[in-house]
């Protein structure tokens, strides 16, 4: 299935994945899948494997995920029109709400994570964790994901 997007660079439309907030997917032992609104994360080069790096408070269920669950996460950056998703992946928690179910939000698997990634947003990133070292904010840490392969939806290719 195309998912209507196409595999591209890690650094294209870069612009795009700075300027939105994203959604980031982990994911429990389990293999059930969590979603958090997050707004701290960069690309960049690390050591010439190119890498999102995510800052996660260590209050998060996310962050008990990325530490106790599977050892890979998936950034996805959200049309306009999905706003809602957003305001409900960053305001409730995967303790005790499937907020996939509650945003309305469908997944494909990943084609390189067990990780899925979002339908419908104009960016994905499947990322492995290679790295992780705490923040200069003391509540967080971070998350250095070596980015596997990315998407872009038809949407902002054209
Ligand atoms: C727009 C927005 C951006 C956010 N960015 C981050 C972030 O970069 N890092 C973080 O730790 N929390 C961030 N949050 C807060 C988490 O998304 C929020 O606490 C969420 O409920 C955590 O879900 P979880 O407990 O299922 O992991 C953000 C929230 C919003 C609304």
């Amino acid at each position: 299935m195309s998912y209507n997007r196409k595999e591209i660079g890690p650094y294209e439309f870069i612009e795009s994945f700075k300027r939105n907030t994203g959604l980031l997917v982990s994911m429990d032992k389990n293999r059930k899948p969590n979603v958090m609104a997050l707004d701290w994360k960069t690309i960049q080069e690390f050591e010439d494997v190119p890498v999102i790096r995510a800052q996660v408070d260590y209050s998060r269920y996310t962050y008990k995920l990325l530490t106790e669950g599977v050892n890979e996460f998936t950034v996805n950056i959200p049309s306009d029109k999905m706003y809602n998703a957003v305001y409900i992946a960053g305001s409730y928690s995967g303790r005790n709400t499937d907020k996939f179910k509650e945003a309305g939000l469908e997944t494909i698997p990943g084609k390189r994570t067990k990780v899925p990634t979002i339908k419908d947003c104009i960016l994905s990133y499947e990322c492995q964790i290679i790295y992780t070292s705490k923040s200069d904010l003391k509540s967080h840490h971070f998350f250095y994901g070596r980015i596997l392969i990315a998407f872009a939806s038809d949407e902002i290719i054209k």
